[in-house]
């Protein structure tokens, strides 16, 4: 039975165009405080760290449908194609802060603090695997890919390692903000790892005629 009231068909296309929207509220705002001089201290490592905290919720909001709908029966499958796409829309403007604003484009010094930094190495590796993620959300790719798409967006689950490996390697010393976020990833791996485990042992349990929803198929 799903715990939370299901919205009506109707409202399903405007509230992913919705997510969209709302999603990239935070990335606006925090660049008219930054612009209007009101975000506090060093306004350009705020702005890069903002952007660089929201890519990283939006990749976790995107692995947690998966564990939503198996514990929960909520099906917000339809709304994971917009979390992953803000995901690499976070990550692309993360990498250009860092690129423009705090480095100036001085490429020379970028290739150095991605080969010499290694928090920054690891962070490049999720940007450049999160590429081709970004690139094939899209229904045609879905279509052309068939089974290699499935394969390829599990790619979702080092990227998601990497950028929580990432925010933790970026402190000097690693604080409760830190462990939360690579605690969640953790648990989302974990469930990941477990879960084909938990799913038999439900349809075990509801008896041996149900047979495994096409949705359960279609999610991996
Ligand atoms: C999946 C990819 C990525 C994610 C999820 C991510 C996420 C984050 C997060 C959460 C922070 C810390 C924010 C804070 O302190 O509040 C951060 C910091 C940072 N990231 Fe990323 N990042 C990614 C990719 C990249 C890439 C590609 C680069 C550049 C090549 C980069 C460069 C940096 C830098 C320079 C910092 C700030 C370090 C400082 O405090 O000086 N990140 N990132």
């Amino acid at each position: 039975m799903a715990v939370f009231p299901t919205l009506p068909k109707r409202f399903h296309g405007p509230s992913v165009w919705m997510l969209y929207a709302v999603g990239l509220v935070p990335a606006a705002s925090a660049f008219y405080l930054g612009a209007t001089g009101q975000l506090p201290g060093n306004a350009v490592k705020e702005f890069e760290h903002l952007l660089g905290l929201w890519a990283l919720r939006f990749l976790i909001a995107t692995l947690a449908i998966t564990p939503i709908r198996d514990l929960f029966a909520v099906n917000w499958l339809r709304y994971r194609r917009a979390l992953g796409l803000l995901a690499f829309y976070y990550v692309l403007m993360h990498f250009l802060a860092y690129m423009v604003l705090d480095q100036t484009l001085r490429f020379e010094a970028i290739v150095a603090d991605i080969a010499r930094r290694p928090f920054i190495t690891i962070g490049m590796a999720a940007l450049v695997m999160l590429i081709p993620l970004g690139l094939t959300s899209n229904n045609w790719s879905i279509r052309k890919l068939g089974q290699r798409w499935n394969k390829l967006h599990r790619l979702v689950y080092v990227i998601a390692a990497a950028g929580a490996l990432h925010f933790a390697m970026s402190v000097k010393v690693v604080g409760p903000e830190q462990m939360l976020y690579v605690a969640m990833v953790a648990a989302l791996l974990a469930w990941r790892a477990i879960r084909m485990r938990f799913l038999r042992s439900k349809r075990q349990q509801a008896g041996p005629i149900r047979s495994r929803p096409a949705t359960e198929k279609a999610a991996g």
